[in-house]
Protein backbone atom coordinates (compact mmCIF):
# COMPACT_ATOMS: atom_id res chain seq x y z
CA UNK A 1 0.00 0.00 0.00
CA UNK A 2 1.45 3.38 -0.62
CA UNK A 3 0.08 7.02 -1.46
CA UNK A 4 0.42 8.50 -5.23
CA UNK A 5 1.13 11.66 -6.03
CA UNK A 6 0.87 13.04 -9.75
CA UNK A 7 2.31 16.64 -10.47
CA UNK A 8 2.18 18.53 -13.43
CA UNK A 9 1.52 15.20 -15.41
CA UNK A 10 1.34 15.63 -19.00
CA UNK A 11 0.99 13.52 -22.05
CA UNK A 12 0.49 13.98 -26.33
CA UNK A 13 -0.09 11.35 -29.19
CA UNK A 14 1.39 13.54 -31.61
CA UNK A 15 -0.38 16.89 -32.37
CA UNK A 16 -2.91 15.77 -29.81
CA UNK A 17 -2.64 16.87 -26.29
CA UNK A 18 -3.95 14.23 -23.98
CA UNK A 19 -3.38 15.85 -20.48
CA UNK A 20 -2.64 19.54 -19.53
CA UNK A 21 -0.91 19.14 -16.54
CA UNK A 22 -2.70 16.97 -14.03
CA UNK A 23 -2.40 17.24 -10.19
CA UNK A 24 -3.32 14.29 -8.36
CA UNK A 25 -2.79 13.63 -4.51
CA UNK A 26 -3.91 10.45 -3.31
CA UNK A 27 -3.88 9.39 0.80
CA UNK A 28 -2.92 5.88 1.18
CA UNK A 29 -5.80 3.47 0.84
CA UNK A 30 -7.50 6.00 -0.74
CA UNK A 31 -10.01 5.01 -3.53
CA UNK A 32 -10.01 7.56 -5.80
CA UNK A 33 -12.53 7.66 -8.91
CA UNK A 34 -12.35 9.66 -12.33
CA UNK A 35 -14.68 10.59 -14.34
CA UNK A 36 -14.89 11.47 -17.84
CA UNK A 37 -16.60 11.37 -21.01
CA UNK A 38 -15.11 9.30 -23.59
CA UNK A 39 -11.93 10.90 -24.77
CA UNK A 40 -10.96 12.62 -21.80
CA UNK A 41 -8.46 10.92 -20.79
CA UNK A 42 -8.59 8.59 -18.45
CA UNK A 43 -6.86 6.06 -19.75
CA UNK A 44 -3.87 8.13 -20.67
CA UNK A 45 -4.22 9.33 -16.91
CA UNK A 46 -3.63 5.64 -15.96
CA UNK A 47 -0.75 4.64 -18.27
CA UNK A 48 1.10 7.64 -17.62
CA UNK A 49 1.17 6.87 -14.09
CA UNK A 50 1.93 3.00 -14.65
CA UNK A 51 5.13 4.28 -16.97
CA UNK A 52 3.36 3.29 -20.22
CA UNK A 53 3.01 6.66 -22.18
CA UNK A 54 6.38 8.00 -24.41
CA UNK A 55 7.22 11.29 -23.77
CA UNK A 56 4.52 11.69 -20.33
CA UNK A 57 5.92 14.97 -18.87
CA UNK A 58 5.40 15.85 -14.76
CA UNK A 59 6.15 13.08 -12.12
CA UNK A 60 4.83 10.76 -10.19
CA UNK A 61 5.35 9.05 -7.01
CA UNK A 62 4.50 6.39 -5.82
CA UNK A 63 4.75 5.34 -1.80
CA UNK A 64 7.07 8.35 -1.68
CA UNK A 65 9.22 7.34 -4.34
CA UNK A 66 9.50 9.14 -7.51
CA UNK A 67 9.04 7.04 -10.34
CA UNK A 68 11.17 9.45 -13.14
CA UNK A 69 13.03 6.39 -15.15
CA UNK A 70 11.43 3.60 -13.34
CA UNK A 71 10.19 0.85 -15.59
CA UNK A 72 6.73 -0.05 -15.96
CA UNK A 73 6.83 -3.62 -13.93
CA UNK A 74 9.15 -1.87 -11.18
CA UNK A 75 6.59 0.86 -9.85
CA UNK A 76 4.50 -1.16 -7.90
CA UNK A 77 1.72 -0.74 -9.53
CA UNK A 78 -1.23 -3.32 -10.85
CA UNK A 79 -3.18 -1.57 -14.20
CA UNK A 80 -6.40 -3.89 -15.52
CA UNK A 81 -6.82 -2.28 -19.07
CA UNK A 82 -10.35 -1.76 -20.90
CA UNK A 83 -10.07 -4.63 -22.82
CA UNK A 84 -9.40 -7.35 -20.15
CA UNK A 85 -8.36 -10.51 -22.04
CA UNK A 86 -7.79 -13.38 -21.07
CA UNK A 87 -6.03 -16.27 -22.26
CA UNK A 88 -8.63 -18.63 -23.79
CA UNK A 89 -6.88 -21.63 -23.68
CA UNK A 90 -5.89 -21.15 -20.14
CA UNK A 91 -8.63 -22.09 -16.98
CA UNK A 92 -9.22 -19.69 -14.58
CA UNK A 93 -7.00 -20.76 -12.47
CA UNK A 94 -4.00 -20.41 -15.14
CA UNK A 95 -4.85 -16.93 -15.84
CA UNK A 96 -4.96 -16.01 -12.51
CA UNK A 97 -1.58 -17.56 -11.97
CA UNK A 98 0.23 -16.38 -15.21
CA UNK A 99 1.59 -12.73 -13.26
CA UNK A 100 2.61 -14.58 -10.55
CA UNK A 101 4.73 -16.87 -12.67
CA UNK A 102 6.57 -14.01 -14.78
CA UNK A 103 8.83 -13.25 -11.73
CA UNK A 104 7.70 -9.73 -12.13
CA UNK A 105 5.73 -9.84 -9.19
CA UNK A 106 8.16 -11.15 -6.82
CA UNK A 107 8.87 -15.07 -6.47
CA UNK A 108 6.09 -17.22 -5.62
CA UNK A 109 6.39 -20.71 -4.45
CA UNK A 110 3.68 -22.96 -5.96
CA UNK A 111 2.06 -23.07 -2.32
CA UNK A 112 2.03 -19.71 -2.20
CA UNK A 113 -0.03 -19.11 -5.35
CA UNK A 114 -2.57 -21.27 -5.23
CA UNK A 115 -2.97 -19.51 -1.27
CA UNK A 116 -3.07 -16.24 -3.15
CA UNK A 117 -5.55 -17.16 -6.03
CA UNK A 118 -7.64 -19.00 -3.56
CA UNK A 119 -8.29 -15.97 -2.14
CA UNK A 120 -8.89 -13.84 -4.46
CA UNK A 121 -10.88 -15.79 -6.39
CA UNK A 122 -12.88 -16.65 -3.14
CA UNK A 123 -13.63 -12.68 -2.55
CA UNK A 124 -14.71 -12.72 -6.13
CA UNK A 125 -17.35 -15.10 -6.09
CA UNK A 126 -15.34 -17.47 -8.54
CA UNK A 127 -13.57 -19.82 -6.72
CA UNK A 128 -15.83 -22.79 -7.53
CA UNK A 129 -14.69 -21.69 -11.42
CA UNK A 130 -10.51 -22.44 -11.31
CA UNK A 131 -11.13 -25.23 -13.64
CA UNK A 132 -13.44 -23.94 -16.42
CA UNK A 133 -11.99 -22.07 -19.35
CA UNK A 134 -12.85 -18.44 -20.49
CA UNK A 135 -15.42 -19.85 -23.30
CA UNK A 136 -17.04 -21.63 -20.41
CA UNK A 137 -17.98 -18.74 -18.28
CA UNK A 138 -20.92 -16.08 -18.33
CA UNK A 139 -20.01 -11.89 -19.13
CA UNK A 140 -19.84 -11.28 -15.57
CA UNK A 141 -17.77 -14.33 -14.39
CA UNK A 142 -15.25 -13.42 -17.12
CA UNK A 143 -14.99 -9.62 -15.65
CA UNK A 144 -14.64 -11.30 -12.35
CA UNK A 145 -11.64 -13.31 -13.69
CA UNK A 146 -10.14 -10.53 -15.44
CA UNK A 147 -10.29 -8.55 -12.67
CA UNK A 148 -8.92 -11.57 -10.28
CA UNK A 149 -6.06 -11.28 -12.91
CA UNK A 150 -5.26 -7.85 -11.35
CA UNK A 151 -6.20 -8.25 -7.65
CA UNK A 152 -3.95 -11.37 -7.71
CA UNK A 153 -0.52 -9.06 -7.97
CA UNK A 154 0.40 -7.42 -4.76
CA UNK A 155 0.18 -3.71 -5.24
CA UNK A 156 0.83 -0.41 -4.11
CA UNK A 157 -1.45 0.88 -6.45
CA UNK A 158 -4.87 -0.58 -8.54
CA UNK A 159 -5.54 1.18 -11.36
CA UNK A 160 -8.60 0.10 -12.96
CA UNK A 161 -9.72 0.95 -16.49
CA UNK A 162 -13.69 1.07 -16.35
CA UNK A 163 -13.50 -2.52 -14.98
CA UNK A 164 -17.26 -2.62 -15.24
CA UNK A 165 -18.07 -0.98 -18.31
CA UNK A 166 -18.79 -4.23 -20.46
CA UNK A 167 -21.33 -5.52 -17.94
CA UNK A 168 -25.26 -5.40 -18.74
CA UNK A 169 -26.60 -2.84 -16.33
CA UNK A 170 -28.35 -5.50 -13.92
CA UNK A 171 -24.43 -7.26 -13.34
CA UNK A 172 -23.18 -3.74 -12.88
CA UNK A 173 -25.18 -2.69 -10.39
CA UNK A 174 -24.73 -5.55 -8.55
CA UNK A 175 -20.59 -5.88 -9.20
CA UNK A 176 -20.48 -1.75 -8.19
CA UNK A 177 -22.14 -2.80 -5.15
CA UNK A 178 -19.35 -5.47 -4.45
CA UNK A 179 -16.54 -3.90 -5.26
CA UNK A 180 -15.58 -1.89 -2.71
CA UNK A 181 -16.23 -4.55 -0.11
CA UNK A 182 -13.52 -6.67 -1.20
CA UNK A 183 -10.89 -7.05 0.53
CA UNK A 184 -8.07 -6.45 -1.70
CA UNK A 185 -9.33 -2.98 -2.78
CA UNK A 186 -10.69 -1.61 0.57
CA UNK A 187 -7.48 -0.19 1.93
CA UNK A 188 -5.19 -0.62 -0.79
CA UNK A 189 -4.70 2.80 -3.10
CA UNK A 190 -6.78 2.67 -5.76
CA UNK A 191 -7.43 4.80 -8.89
CA UNK A 192 -10.39 3.85 -10.64
CA UNK A 193 -11.67 5.63 -13.83
CA UNK A 194 -15.09 5.42 -15.17
CA UNK A 195 -17.93 7.63 -17.43
CA UNK A 196 -20.80 5.94 -15.26
CA UNK A 197 -21.66 8.81 -12.80
CA UNK A 198 -23.36 6.33 -10.80
CA UNK A 199 -20.48 4.11 -10.22
CA UNK A 200 -18.42 7.53 -9.49
CA UNK A 201 -20.06 8.25 -6.26
CA UNK A 202 -20.75 4.70 -5.17
CA UNK A 203 -17.38 3.79 -5.08
CA UNK A 204 -15.05 7.68 -4.99
CA UNK A 205 -13.56 8.29 -1.45
CA UNK A 206 -13.36 11.47 -3.75
CA UNK A 207 -14.15 12.07 -7.10
CA UNK A 208 -12.35 14.28 -9.93
CA UNK A 209 -13.83 14.75 -12.87
CA UNK A 210 -11.59 15.07 -16.23
CA UNK A 211 -13.15 17.25 -18.80
CA UNK A 212 -10.85 16.89 -22.40
CA UNK A 213 -7.05 16.62 -19.75
CA UNK A 214 -8.28 18.86 -16.96
CA UNK A 215 -9.42 18.11 -13.45
CA UNK A 216 -12.23 20.44 -13.08
CA UNK A 217 -13.12 19.73 -9.93
CA UNK A 218 -12.18 17.19 -6.93
CA UNK A 219 -14.49 16.78 -4.04
CA UNK A 220 -16.10 14.29 -2.56
CA UNK A 221 -18.78 12.77 -4.03
CA UNK A 222 -21.48 15.42 -2.29
CA UNK A 223 -18.92 17.81 -2.92
CA UNK A 224 -18.95 17.33 -6.79
CA UNK A 225 -23.06 16.05 -6.43
CA UNK A 226 -24.05 18.87 -4.67
CA UNK A 227 -22.25 22.44 -5.65
CA UNK A 228 -20.14 21.19 -9.42
CA UNK A 229 -18.31 24.23 -10.67
CA UNK A 230 -19.79 24.51 -13.93
CA UNK A 231 -22.18 23.19 -16.26
CA UNK A 232 -20.42 20.56 -17.52
CA UNK A 233 -19.67 19.05 -13.84
CA UNK A 234 -22.87 19.24 -13.30
CA UNK A 235 -24.37 17.68 -16.60
CA UNK A 236 -21.23 15.07 -15.92
CA UNK A 237 -23.41 13.46 -12.76
CA UNK A 238 -27.10 12.64 -12.88
CA UNK A 239 -29.78 10.92 -15.19
CA UNK A 240 -32.02 12.91 -16.85
CA UNK A 241 -29.03 15.57 -16.69
CA UNK A 242 -29.77 18.45 -14.64
CA UNK A 243 -31.75 20.95 -16.47
CA UNK A 244 -30.40 24.75 -17.28
CA UNK A 245 -32.93 26.92 -18.38
CA UNK A 246 -31.11 30.47 -19.52
CA UNK A 247 -32.65 33.53 -17.69
CA UNK A 248 -32.08 36.94 -18.50
CA UNK A 249 -30.92 39.41 -14.49
CA UNK A 250 -32.97 42.57 -14.21
CA UNK A 251 -30.03 45.41 -12.98
CA UNK A 252 -31.76 44.47 -9.23
CA UNK A 253 -29.96 40.89 -9.22
CA UNK A 254 -33.75 39.48 -10.14
CA UNK A 255 -33.62 36.82 -13.09
CA UNK A 256 -36.66 35.53 -14.42
CA UNK A 257 -37.31 32.14 -15.37
CA UNK A 258 -40.25 30.52 -16.80
CA UNK A 259 -42.07 33.99 -15.41
CA UNK A 260 -40.70 33.40 -12.16
CA UNK A 261 -38.39 35.46 -9.83
CA UNK A 262 -35.46 33.83 -8.56
CA UNK A 263 -32.61 36.08 -6.54
CA UNK A 264 -29.11 35.28 -8.12
CA UNK A 265 -25.50 35.92 -6.83
CA UNK A 266 -24.54 39.59 -6.46
CA UNK A 267 -21.77 39.09 -8.94
CA UNK A 268 -24.17 37.65 -11.83
CA UNK A 269 -24.11 39.61 -14.65
CA UNK A 270 -27.14 40.34 -17.43
CA UNK A 271 -28.05 36.58 -17.86
CA UNK A 272 -28.05 33.34 -16.29
CA UNK A 273 -28.86 29.87 -16.13
CA UNK A 274 -30.84 28.23 -13.61
CA UNK A 275 -29.92 24.60 -12.89
CA UNK A 276 -32.60 22.00 -10.99
CA UNK A 277 -31.84 18.69 -11.08
CA UNK A 278 -34.91 16.74 -12.42
CA UNK A 279 -34.77 14.01 -9.58
CA UNK A 280 -35.27 17.41 -7.79
CA UNK A 281 -38.66 18.83 -8.96
CA UNK A 282 -41.62 17.35 -7.40
CA UNK A 283 -45.24 17.69 -9.14
CA UNK A 284 -47.54 19.02 -6.92
CA UNK A 285 -51.22 18.63 -6.76
CA UNK A 286 -53.18 21.84 -6.12
CA UNK A 287 -52.07 25.12 -4.43
CA UNK A 288 -48.58 25.48 -4.63
CA UNK A 289 -46.15 25.13 -1.86
CA UNK A 290 -44.55 27.98 -0.16
CA UNK A 291 -41.02 28.54 0.69
CA UNK A 292 -40.06 26.71 -2.61
CA UNK A 293 -39.39 27.42 -6.23
CA UNK A 294 -42.90 26.63 -8.09
CA UNK A 295 -42.48 26.40 -12.26
CA UNK A 296 -46.22 25.60 -13.82
CA UNK A 297 -46.29 24.15 -17.18
CA UNK A 298 -48.11 21.26 -19.47
CA UNK A 299 -46.57 17.97 -19.93
CA UNK A 300 -45.92 17.18 -23.46
CA UNK A 301 -44.67 13.56 -22.65
CA UNK A 302 -44.64 11.10 -19.80
CA UNK A 303 -42.50 8.11 -19.63
CA UNK A 304 -43.00 5.55 -16.95
CA UNK A 305 -39.68 4.10 -15.87
CA UNK A 306 -40.76 1.84 -13.26
CA UNK A 307 -41.44 3.53 -10.31
CA UNK A 308 -41.58 6.49 -11.13
CA UNK A 309 -42.19 8.40 -13.92
CA UNK A 310 -40.34 10.80 -16.62
CA UNK A 311 -42.01 14.13 -17.69
CA UNK A 312 -41.01 16.39 -20.23
CA UNK A 313 -43.22 19.57 -19.61
CA UNK A 314 -43.05 22.67 -21.15
CA UNK A 315 -42.97 25.89 -18.73
CA UNK A 316 -43.42 29.07 -20.46
CA UNK A 317 -41.33 28.15 -23.66
CA UNK A 318 -38.40 25.98 -21.02
CA UNK A 319 -38.18 22.54 -21.56
CA UNK A 320 -37.99 21.29 -18.38
CA UNK A 321 -37.67 17.50 -17.70
CA UNK A 322 -38.98 15.82 -14.10
CA UNK A 323 -39.00 12.71 -12.80
CA UNK A 324 -41.37 12.24 -9.97
CA UNK A 325 -43.11 9.28 -8.44
CA UNK A 326 -46.81 10.68 -9.19
CA UNK A 327 -48.11 8.32 -11.77
CA UNK A 328 -51.50 9.95 -12.37
CA UNK A 329 -49.49 12.91 -14.34
CA UNK A 330 -50.70 12.49 -18.15
CA UNK A 331 -49.46 13.86 -21.16
CA UNK A 332 -51.85 17.20 -21.93
CA UNK A 333 -52.03 17.48 -18.25
CA UNK A 334 -51.10 21.39 -16.34
CA UNK A 335 -48.61 20.41 -13.37
CA UNK A 336 -47.08 22.63 -10.78
CA UNK A 337 -43.42 21.84 -10.21
CA UNK A 338 -42.09 22.73 -7.18
CA UNK A 339 -37.51 22.19 -5.86
CA UNK A 340 -36.32 23.55 -2.44
CA UNK A 341 -34.22 26.85 -3.09
CA UNK A 342 -31.11 25.02 -1.52
CA UNK A 343 -31.26 22.88 -4.39
CA UNK A 344 -31.50 25.63 -7.16
CA UNK A 345 -28.19 26.18 -8.77
CA UNK A 346 -27.26 29.38 -10.72
CA UNK A 347 -24.58 29.19 -13.35
CA UNK A 348 -22.74 31.91 -15.74
CA UNK A 349 -23.38 32.23 -19.23
CA UNK A 350 -20.53 29.90 -21.51
CA UNK A 351 -19.59 26.74 -22.26
CA UNK A 352 -18.87 25.27 -19.22
CA UNK A 353 -20.77 28.31 -17.54
CA UNK A 354 -19.27 28.41 -13.91
CA UNK A 355 -21.11 27.82 -10.79
CA UNK A 356 -22.38 31.42 -8.80
CA UNK A 357 -23.98 30.06 -6.46
CA UNK A 358 -27.60 28.93 -5.45
CA UNK A 359 -30.39 30.84 -6.46
CA UNK A 360 -32.97 32.69 -3.52
CA UNK A 361 -36.56 33.54 -2.87
CA UNK A 362 -37.35 37.20 -3.80
CA UNK A 363 -37.89 38.86 -0.29
CA UNK A 364 -41.01 40.71 -1.05
CA UNK A 365 -43.19 37.91 -3.53
CA UNK A 366 -46.40 40.11 -3.17
CA UNK A 367 -47.95 37.16 -2.90
CA UNK A 368 -51.12 36.92 -0.24
CA UNK A 369 -50.68 34.73 2.13
N1 LIG B 1 -2.58 5.82 -29.18
C1 LIG B 1 -3.15 7.01 -29.44
N2 LIG B 1 -2.80 7.73 -30.53
C2 LIG B 1 -3.35 8.93 -30.78
N3 LIG B 1 -4.25 9.54 -30.00
C3 LIG B 1 -4.65 8.87 -28.89
C4 LIG B 1 -4.12 7.58 -28.56
N4 LIG B 1 -4.69 7.17 -27.41
C5 LIG B 1 -5.55 8.16 -27.04
N5 LIG B 1 -5.51 9.19 -27.93
C6 LIG B 1 -6.29 10.45 -27.82
O1 LIG B 1 -6.03 11.03 -26.56
C7 LIG B 1 -7.20 11.53 -25.97
C8 LIG B 1 -7.47 10.83 -24.65
O2 LIG B 1 -7.70 9.47 -24.88
P1 LIG B 1 -7.99 8.43 -23.73
O3 LIG B 1 -7.02 8.63 -22.63
O4 LIG B 1 -8.04 7.08 -24.35
O5 LIG B 1 -9.45 8.89 -23.24
P2 LIG B 1 -10.55 8.10 -22.38
O6 LIG B 1 -9.90 6.92 -21.77
O7 LIG B 1 -11.01 9.11 -21.37
O8 LIG B 1 -11.65 7.74 -23.32
C9 LIG B 1 -8.30 11.33 -27.00
O9 LIG B 1 -8.40 12.52 -27.74
C10 LIG B 1 -7.78 10.20 -27.84
O10 LIG B 1 -8.29 10.27 -29.14
MG1 LIG C 1 -10.38 4.91 -21.91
Amino acid sequence: MGSLSVRGLTARYGKTVALHGLDLELADGEFFVILGPSGAGKTTTLKSVAGLVDGAGGEVHIAGRDMTGVEPYDRGVAMAFESYALYPQKTVEQNLASPLRSGRNGTWTSAQQSERIRQVTTTLGIDHLLGRYPRELSNGQRQRTALGRVLVRPAEVYLLDEPLSHLDAKLRAAMRAELKQLGELSGTTTLYVTHDYQEALALGDRIGVLREGRLVQVGTPAQVWGEPVDTFVARSLGQPEMNLLDAPVDPGGVARVAGVAVVVPADAGGAVRVGIRPRDLEAVDGPAPEGRLVLRGRVTLAERLGRSVELSVDAAGHPVIAVTADHRVREGDEVTLSVDWGRVHVFGPGEPGPRLGSAREPLMTGRAR
